[in-house]
C-alpha cells in the first residue's frame, strides 16, 4: 500500500483514523505492517502490500479461486475493449468523466473496472473480500494511483463522504444482503457525487419489454449474444414472464447442486460450456438457454469463466428495476437513472 491510502481509510468499527506503523518497504510502497485505530486500538494487519481488514475470505472463497485461475481473462487488450464497454453500460459514465477523480470500486475483483478507470486518470481503491485482491494488485501494478484493500462491504473501512464516484458491478448480489450493501456504499460518496450499481434482474424479460420496448433487440443481443428475428418478438413479450420464470426456477435448481460441489469438480464441468457453445448458436436449440445457462462469450476461457461465475457463489440474489430503484430513492439519490443493462441504477448523492 502507498502512504496516501492511510489518508482514505477509517476503522471499519469506530471510524477513528488508523496509524501505520510499517514494517517492511518496497520503494514508496509499504508491504508489511499493522494499521493501528486510534480511536479503539483495534489492529489491522498489512501483508503483500494490502490492507487487511477480515481474517479471511469468508463465503467467497469460491471468488478467490475464481480469480486465481483467470488472472487476466477479463482485463481489456489493446484488440478487445469489452470490460470498457460493459463499465460505460453498468455505470451511464464514459471513462474519461472519471479523469482526475476520486473513485471506489466496491467489489474489484482481479480488476478489470479499475482498470478502465485508472487508464482514463482516475485514482481507484478497490475493495474485495476474496484473495482477488492479490491478483488485482498485480494487474494494476503499473497504474501509481490504484489501491487494494481486502475487506467486507458490509464493514468499509473507508473515510466517508470522499469518493466522487462510486460504483459496483456485479457484486452486491453475491453479499448476504443485497440492499444491506447497496446502503453502506452511500456515506462514502461526497455530497454531489454519483454511484451506479449493476446487479443480477429479477423478471429479466419482462422488465426489458417493460422499461425498454424500443431496445429490446440491441439488449437481448448484449445480454444472451443472440438476434431475435423482428416477427418473433410479440411472441417473446407475450411468454416473457413463464420464461422468465423458467430461466430462473431451472437456475435456482441447477445451484442448489453446483453451490455444493468442491470447486475444483466444477471447474472442471464448467468446461462444457466450450463445446456447448456451438450448439446453443444453432436457433433449433434455442430453448436449451432456458434450462441450462452457461457463458457465450466467443472466447473459450471467458466462456468457462462466465459459467463458473453462475454456478459457483454462495449468494446470488435477483433484483427487479423497480426494487432497485426503490432502494435509490429511499437512500435520498438524485437524478436516478434506470440504464439499458438489467438492472443497472444510477443516482447522485444530493449537494449538503
Ligand atoms: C462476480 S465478481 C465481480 C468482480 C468485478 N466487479 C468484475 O466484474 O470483474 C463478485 C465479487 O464480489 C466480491 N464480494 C462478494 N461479497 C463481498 C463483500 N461482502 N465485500 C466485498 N467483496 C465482496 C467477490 O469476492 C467477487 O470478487
Ligand atoms: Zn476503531
Amino acid at each position: 500500500m502507498q502512504q496516501r491510502l492511510l489518508q482514505l481509510l477509517a476503522c471499519p468499527e469506530c471510524h477513528d483514523s488508523l496509524r501505520l506503523e510499517a514494517e517492511s518497504r518496497q520503494g514508496e510502497e509499504i508491504l508489511a505492517g499493522v494499521l493501528r485505530c486510534t480511536g479503539c486500538a483495534r489492529a489491522f494487519p498489512v501483508r503483500d502490500g494490502i490492507p487487511r481488514f477480515v481474517a479471511g475470505d469468508s463465503y467467497v472463497s469460491t471468488f478467490s479461486f475464481e480469480w486465481k485461475r483467470w488472472q487476466r481473462t477479463q482485463l481489456d487488450t489493446a484488440s478487445r475493449r469489452t470490460s470498457e464497454l460493459t463499465f460505460i453500460s453498468s455505470t451511464g459514465k464514459q471513462p474519461q468523466d472519471l479523469a482526475g477523480k476520486l473513485v471506489l470500486d466496491a467489489g474489484c475483483g482481479a480488476g478489470r473496472y479499475m482498470d478502465v478507470a485508472a487508464r482514463a486518470g482516475a485514482e481507484v481503491v478497490g475493495v474485495d473480500l476474496s484473495f482477488a485482491v492479490d491478483v488485482a494488485r498485480r494487474n494494476l501494478a503499473s497504474f501509481p494511483r490504484t489501491h487494494l484493500v481486502q475487506a467486507d462491504l458490509l464493514h468499509l473501512p473507508l473515510r466517508r463522504e470522499c469518493f466522487d464516484f462510486v460504483y459496483s458491478i456485479g457484486v452486491l448480489h453475491h453479499t448476504p444482503d443485497t440492499r444491506a450493501a447497496f446502503s453502506s456504499l452511500i456515506e462514502n460518496i461526497r455530497p454531489g457525487g454519483g454511484i451506479a450499481i449493476w446487479v443480477y434482474p429479477r423478471r429479466r424479460l419482462s422488465d426489458v419489454f417493460r422499461y425498454f420496448p424500443n431496445q429490446v433487440d440491441a439488449i437481448l443481443r448484449q445480454d444472451y449474444h443472440f438476434t431475435l428475428p423482428a416477427r418473433l418478438q410479440p411472441i417473446l413479450r407475450r411468454s416473457a414472464g413463464a420464461l422468465d420464470w423458467a430461466m430462473e426456477s431451472s437456475s435456482d435448481a441447477q445451484r442448489f447442486f453446483s453451490t455444493r460441489l468442491p470447486p475444483r469438480w466444477l471447474y472442471g464441468m464448467c468446461h462444457a460450456a466450450i463445446p456447448l457453445y456451438y450448439l446453443y448458436r444453432i436457433p433449433l436449440f434455442y430453448p436449451l438457454r432456458l434450462l441450462s445457462k452457461i457463458g457465450m462469450d466467443p472466447n473459450p476461457q471467458w466462456r468457462v469463466l462466465d459459467t463458473f461465475d453462475w454456478y459457483s457463489p454462495r449468494y446470488q440474489w435477483k433484483h427487479s428495476f423497480a426494487e432497485v430503484r426503490g432502494w435509490f430513492e429511499e437512500a435520498g439519490l438524485e437524478e436516478i437513472a434506470l440504464l439499458p443493462r438489467l438492472v443497472a441504477v444510477a443516482g447522485v448523492r444530493p449537494q449538503a
